[in-house]
């Protein structure tokens, strides 16, 4: 079992890389199963979830190539659908694209329940929706999902979305770019990834214009071919490490990004008191003197972000004053809470917001990685908690972020990854 130890206190100095964004990935790779043609994908991050989607496409009969640490050539030509193995879906979110990319391309799909963070239920209510404004049918067969084009296919339709869902939008897409005629997506989700992942299919032949808007439009094409693609930086992980600059102290620059990727992340470590300086593909972050306290309210893009809410719920803890964070995209995203009062936080929760009390110093505890973001946070919190933090759990931190030990240990944080026997592993992690 592993572990991750921090002892805090170290302040940051150096340049740190950003690797290619999960989220947008995971949705590219799937996609690849609309075209029988072979597509490579450059600047793919190192992370569980990229390779869980990976296994599942090979699994299912796509010769997955690796060219480098981070390209990657995908053929689907002998892809068979129909099928999809039940434990690898059940592990992530992402493996819900399975639905939208085999309907796509055969008509049909059936796909186990996929799994994902635990932020209370995550229904795929607006992804059947869409699926059966295009003419498919949905039903649950043995724990799958089942979805079948009707006799004469996918036609196009005018979806609306009760809810900006980053899914659903991916999900219609996926199906609506061969289906016939003309679809379009009202309310559709803006963030950068659906952009990223509209103009993969672009390159590959599909007509879709609107992307990065809440109104995008398909024309049906017949087929698509194979591409070359580079996926964009990851924001979730830039906006990680300018909050652990934050945190620490001392100077770091963030390399790799797209700054107006990184508005709202920007604008309110500056609120708090940060300095934030952006250059073409690059942020600096430094901080001198206690930061101030703030108030978030996370929203779909281009509102603040709900992957950047745990992370900055652990800057706030220590910061001078009282701040509330609102979560307003996932039912309870709070699970981080109590991992974070182990820490001296000082955090109450009341339906959708937490409210924090800054206390002058986090101390260093035992805390478990009860989600992805939520491990983020926990490293960032013992970047700067007195003391050692040991995390357990770290699985779910590999889950989003490449190398997120070495990336901080270059920058001179005092943070190793250490293997503990599991019985010793098992006893901490309850
Ligand atoms: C994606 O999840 C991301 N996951 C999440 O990132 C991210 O937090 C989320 O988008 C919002 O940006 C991946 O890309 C793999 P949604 P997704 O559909 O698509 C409700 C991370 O940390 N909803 O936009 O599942 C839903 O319950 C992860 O990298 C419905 O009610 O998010 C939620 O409350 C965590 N019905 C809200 O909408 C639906 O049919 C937003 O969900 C779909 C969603």
């Amino acid at each position: 079992m592993k572990k991750i130890l921090v002892n805090g206190g170290k302040p940051l100095y150096g340049n740190i890389n950003v690797s290619g964004m999960k989220n947008a990935a995971l949705p590219i790779i799937f996609a690849c199963i609309l075209t029988n043609d072979a597509c490579t994908l450059e600047n793919v991050p190192c992370v569980s979830d990229v390779e869980l989607s990976l296994r599942i496409l090979e699994e299912m009969g796509a010769k997955i190539t690796r060219r480098s640490k981070t390209t990657v050539d995908i053929d689907t030509s002998r892809f068979e659908g129909g099928f999809s193995p039940y434990e690898l879906v059940s592990r992530l979110r992402g493996s819900t694209y399975l639905l939208g990319a085999e309907l796509g391309r055969f008509g049909e799909a059936r796909v186990g329940f996929s799994g994902g963070c635990d932020f209370g239920t995550r229904p795929i209510d607006q992804h059947v929706k869409g699926f059966e404004a295009l003419g498919a049918t949905v039903t649950i067969e043995n724990g799958c999902n089942v979805v079948k084009a009707g006799a004469t296919g996918l036609h196009g339709a005018s979806v609306y979305l009760d809810i900006a869902s980053v899914g659903a939008t991916i999900n219609v897409m996926l199906a609506a770019v061969t289906a016939k005629g003309r679809t379009t997506i009202d309310n559709a989700a803006r963030e950068p990834h659906i952009v990223d992942l509209a103009n993969f299919l672009n390159i590959c032949g599909a007509k879709i214009s609107g992307a990065g808007t809440s109104f995008i439009k398909i024309t049906g094409v017949e087929k698509l071919h194979g591409c070359n693609y580079t996926i964009i930086p990851d924001m979730i992980e830039a906006g990680t490490y300018m909050v652990a600059a934050a945190a620490a102290g001392g100077r770091v620059n963030v390399r790799n990004v797209i700054p107006k990727h990184m508005e709202t992340v920007t604008a309110k470590l500056i609120e708090m008191g940060a300095t934030v300086d952006e250059y073409d593909d690059y942020i600096t972050v430094s901080r001198a003197g206690r930061l101030r306290h703030a108030n978030i309210k996370t929203y779909f893009y281009p509102g603040f972000p709900t992957d950047m809410h745990p992370q900055f719920s652990a800057l706030l803890s220590f910061a001078a004053g009282t701040s509330t964070v609102t979560e307003g995209v996932f039912e309870n995203r709070f699970k981080y809470v109590d991992e974070l009062t182990k820490m001296n936080a000082n955090i109450t929760c009341d339906g959708r917001t937490a409210t924090i009390v800054g206390v002058p110093r986090l101390t260093g505890a035992p805390v478990k990685a009860v989600d992805l973001r939520a491990g983020a946070a926990l490293v960032i919190a013992g970047l700067a908690a007195e003391g050692t933090t040991e995390i357990t759990k770290v699985e779910s931190i590999e889950r989003g972020y490449d190398d997120i030990v070495g990336k901080l240990a270059g920058l001179g944080a005092d943070i190793r990854m250490v293997e503990v026997p599991d019985e010793e592993g098992l006893r901490d992690a309850k």
